[in-house]
């Protein structure tokens, strides 16, 4: 069976992954580094594409059609814009949307729009790409029965919750309240990356399936600079076990 193509954005979400892999054959190719080999007797191909959109678009293509990778997978860390989430939820998306794409309107400021298009000039229906639906119910399913550990950085209060909604991605780091806040009103995002919703336009340019898995490692707001790098770690580990859980049925 062809592999499965994972992508993480920094060392902390590729670490796990990669020290679980056997057999395993190392390149490196445009500054990304891919690792092909077993996860728990699964095909996969994993990269470490750096951050942002591009380089996420980037490692998607090169794990399409260099490594004919049958799916894509991101595994990763996110800020939280829903104010019912809390650090260590996990997201994962049955829909993207890049909120930096869009046009300045002389009256209304900043107007998302789907990535590539313009109203006037190649209007789109669509905003944003939403997950395959098949997809979807088959990992509804195999995470159905997960009890997700308290993050002992936080001081283990509630466990985790895992939900299913909307991300958002953009060539930002958001650590702004007013920001945050807005996201969360206007475009309905329960969380907020840099990457998942540019590796969705790939995988949908070429035909190909794709699943964002996010663990919130902060709120986007003003402390989420600090939070970022105090559970980092932690947050980035859950979400490459959720993914190891999924391989089955992906
Ligand atoms: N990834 C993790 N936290 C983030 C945030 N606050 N903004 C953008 N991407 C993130």
């Amino acid at each position: 069976m062809r592999p499965i193509g994972v992508l993480c954005a920094i060392p902390q979400e590729f670490a796990f992954l990669a020290d679980n892999l056997t057999a395993t054959e190392i390149t490196e190719t445009a500054g990304m580094v891919f690792h092909a080999g077993r996860l728990d007797g699964h095909q996969v191909v994993l990269a470490r594409a750096g951050m942002g959109k591009v380089n996420a678009a980037i490692a998607a293509t090169l794990l399409l059609e260099r490594f004919g990778c049958r799916l894509l997978l991101f595994s990763g860390i996110a800020g939280g814009l829903d104010p019912a989430l809390s650090i260590g939820d996990v997201v994962i998306a049955d829909h993207v949307v890049q909120h930096d794409a869009g046009y300045y309107g002389a009256d209304e400021g900043f107007v998302v729009y789907q990535a590539g298009h313009l109203p006037f000039f190649s209007p789109h229906e669509e905003l944003g790409h939403s997950a395959d639906g098949d997809l979807i119910t088959r990992v509804r399913s195999a995470l159905d029965e997960i009890s997700l550990a308290p993050l002992s950085a936080a001081g283990g209060e509630r466990p985790p919750r895992l939900l299913y909604g909307r991300i958002l991605t953009g060539d930002q780091f958001i650590n702004s309240e007013t920001l945050r806040e807005r996201l969360f009103r206007e475009l309905g995002g329960a969380a907020v990356e840099m990457e998942g919703a540019a590796m969705a336009q790939a995988a949908a340019a070429f035909g190909v399936p794709w699943l964002v898995v996010r663990t919130l490692s902060d709120l986007a707001g003003r402390d989420s600079h600090f939070d970022f790098r105090q559970f980092v770690d932690e947050v980035a580990l859950s979400s490459a076990l959720i993914v190891r859980r999924l391989l089955p049925v992906l």
